[in-house]
């Protein structure tokens, strides 16, 4: 969920809606607004995407000057308009918006069900302005007061803002373990959840902690810590500029992000690697610290959804070339069931917005357990991210940013594929240090990537076509099964789920090799398989896995090099690649699965950009 907050000189509805338009990476599902106007709190909420709420607001006029804002991705209560953010107390006095999950809402529901508050809503959130309310009723609170009492009660993490009718110049905000960022405007001051829903206003910016409390008025901002000590802080200027980001023709925003790749792997390439004459210099440089290479004996590596897959790529590179034994975790469960504290392990945490809560819980417990060993321990955690102002930035002392530059499909493209570049480089990095492959074959890997621009070019003229004339025949398709071995089975998971997240159909990702221990009851002739085949090491074996496929009548598309005749006679469709090095080849194989996902969901005239029930980046546990 994303939450946004004015208080100032100006009309708050406008510049509410259009920070919540930039934090709908969030969640989609609902949105609301509540300002003070002539004594009351007036709260608009509507289910759906914030067009519907933009529309309802047209038809009001409101020229309040303090306002919070939020758009909702459902945890507790369907996403419905009852159930949207901003909250209210019975009285109707008190609004609150909220990022984050309040853990003992049940106990504290019922304790004030029993005083008398009346609960309109499914969500967690409703306890917050009743409990405020309930503080309220003590006469020598004031409303920072009873806000900072309330947080005191509430158990999980939260970001939240709270406004009152009654105390209508101040508009407070609470973080804990969920990001919010004060501005500073002239006379005016903002909230929100993340920088770019203010930087159109501002550029000074103030990110809270945890455990801290500012009340904004009209003349400025005063924090404290939640035992109501005062803190001294100062903002800081971003260096964030607001992007247009315009679809520039494409259909959608997704089609152009997959027509981005090659400018993105031009730029990794720029980033990462350097042309030097100079045989002592590393053509590798990613400018992280000294200390995370030494004596390095382990990698973990924690991650959500497509950030996952790529990790799973980055496995396979750092174990094959840097022989580094390394482990890919879903960070929703790293956190719970940790692999033991060892020494001279490697942490890494993989995800394009840097905002997505499990990682970054996995991350801060990591960083926590660390914490009073030595030094070392401490420096060995690395974020891998197209986000490096995000939070996970300020959490770990090590950054490789993937410069794909702003991604608005909510189906991660470009990100997934600069993240794969991080990889490369990381591994090649790694693997030259510690001399696990000779240093011509480090260049040759180099020089390979070098030709991967031109090669997804290539890839992208020859599959716009073909991957619309499938869709076309794929539309309603039940179920998919994609398989690949080695270093592209992550990618037959990636494929399958670019499929499932936007055309709802049911698809799944096995190695191919494990196909027949299962998945292969499922297959018939409704069931077509797509199999990526690229010569090396699992080549033959992938193509017997496709043809045990083929004999139980399903339909076999092969991603596969264009001049391989062996693949042209067995499989039913092409959707061929450049001819690339096999080590190479994710960067690849995995475009025109991205194409063929995009024209089936659009074929079936789905919302691509934002499908349901998703979020671009999940920020809640
Ligand atoms: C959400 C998105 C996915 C994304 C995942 C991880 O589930 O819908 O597309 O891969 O979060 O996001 P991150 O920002 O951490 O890479």
């Amino acid at each position: 969920c994303g939450i946004v907050g004015y208080i100032g000189t100006q009309a708050a509805t406008e510049i509410l809606l259009s920070g919540l338009e930039k934090l709908e990476y969030r969640g989609y599902d609902s949105a609301g607004i509540a300002t003070i106007w002539e004594g009351e709190v007036n709260c608009v909420r509507a289910k759906g995407k914030l067009h519907n709420l933009r529309s309802k607001l047209e038809q009001l006029e409101n020229p309040a000057q303090i306002g919070i804002g939020h758009t909702r991705w459902a945890t507790h209560g369907k996403p419905e308009e009852y159930n949207a953010h901003p909250h209210l107390d019975t009285a109707l006095r008190i609004a609150v918006v909220q990022n984050g999950i309040v853990e003992n809402y049940r106990e504290l529901r019922e304790d004030l069900k029993q005083k008398g508050h009346q609960f309109r809503s499914e969500t967690d959130t409703e306890v917050i302005p009743h409990l405020i309310a309930e503080l309220l009723k003590n006469p020598d609170l004031n409303f920072l007061d009873a806000v900072r009492q309330a947080a005191n009660q509430l158990e999980g993490g939260f970001a939240i803002a709270v406004i009152s009718a009654d105390y209508p110049d101040e508009l407070i905000v609470v973080r804990q373990q969920a990001p919010l960022v004060i501005g500073f405007g002239q006379g005016e001051f903002f909230c929100a959840s993340d920088t770019p829903a203010i930087v159109a206003y501002t550029r000074a910016v103030l990110p809270l902690e945890n455990g801290e409390i500012a009340r904004l008025t009209p003349l400025g901002v005063e924090i404290y810590n939640f035992a109501g000590e005062r803190l001294k802080k100062q903002p800081r200027m971003l260096n964030l500029s607001p992007t247009m980001v315009e679809k520039q023709g494409f259909k959608h925003f997704m089609l152009k992000e997959i027509y981005e790749q090659p400018g993105v792997v031009r730029a990794n390439l720029e980033a990462y690697f350097h042309n030097s004459t100079d045989a002592s210099v590393s053509p590798i440089n990613l400018g992280l610290s000294e200390s995370l290479y030494a004596d390095l004996e382990q990698i973990h590596i924690v991650a959500c959804g497509t950030s996952w897959h790529a990790a799973l790529v980055g496995k396979h590179l750092l174990e094959q070339l840097a022989e580094i034994p390394t482990q890919v975790h879903y960070a929703s469960e790293y956190r719970y069931a940790p692999s033991p504290l060892t020494p001279n392990t490697l942490i890494i945490g993989v995800t394009q917005s840097g905002e997505t809560a499990d990682t970054l819980a996995a991350l801060a417990m990591e960083k926590e357990r660390r914490q009073g060993q030595e030094a070392k321990y401490q420096a060995r955690l690395l974020g891998i991210t197209n986000r490096p102002e995000s939070s996970l930035g300020h959490m770990v002392p090590n950054i490789i940013s993937t410069l794909a530059g702003i991604e608005i499909g909510v189906a991660a493209t470009k990100t997934f594929i600069a993240q794969l570049m991080a990889f490369y480089a990381l591994a090649l990095d790694l693997a030259a240090r510690r001399q696990t492959i000779p240093k011509e074959t480090v260049e040759q890997i180099i020089n390979g990537l070098r030709q991967i621009p031109q090669e997804i070019e290539e890839t992208l003229a020859s599959q716009e076509r073909l991957t619309e004339h499938l869709a076309h025949e794929f539309a309603d398709t039940q179920d998919f099964i994609f398989l690949g071995r080695g270093i592209n089975f992550p990618i037959a998971l990636e494929g399958a789920l670019k499929l499932k997240e936007i055309s709802y159909i049911h698809a799944e990702g096995y190695p191919a090799g494990e196909m027949k221990h299962g998945p292969i009851a499922l297959l018939d002739a409704k069931v077509p398989v797509v199999a990526i085949a690229v010569p090396g090491n699992v080549y033959e074996k992938v193509i017997s896995n496709a043809q045990e496929a083929k004999a139980r009548d399903s339909r076999l598309i092969g991603v596969t090099p264009v001049k391989d005749g062996e693949a042209a006679e067995i499989f039913n469709d092409l959707l061929p690649v450049s001819s690339v090095d096999e080590l190479l080849s994710p960067i690849l194989t995995v475009v025109p699965l991205q194409l063929l996902a995009y024209h089936i969901a659009a074929r079936r005239g789905l919302d691509v950009d934002q499908p349901r029930n998703l979020a671009k980046s999940v920020t809640v546990e």
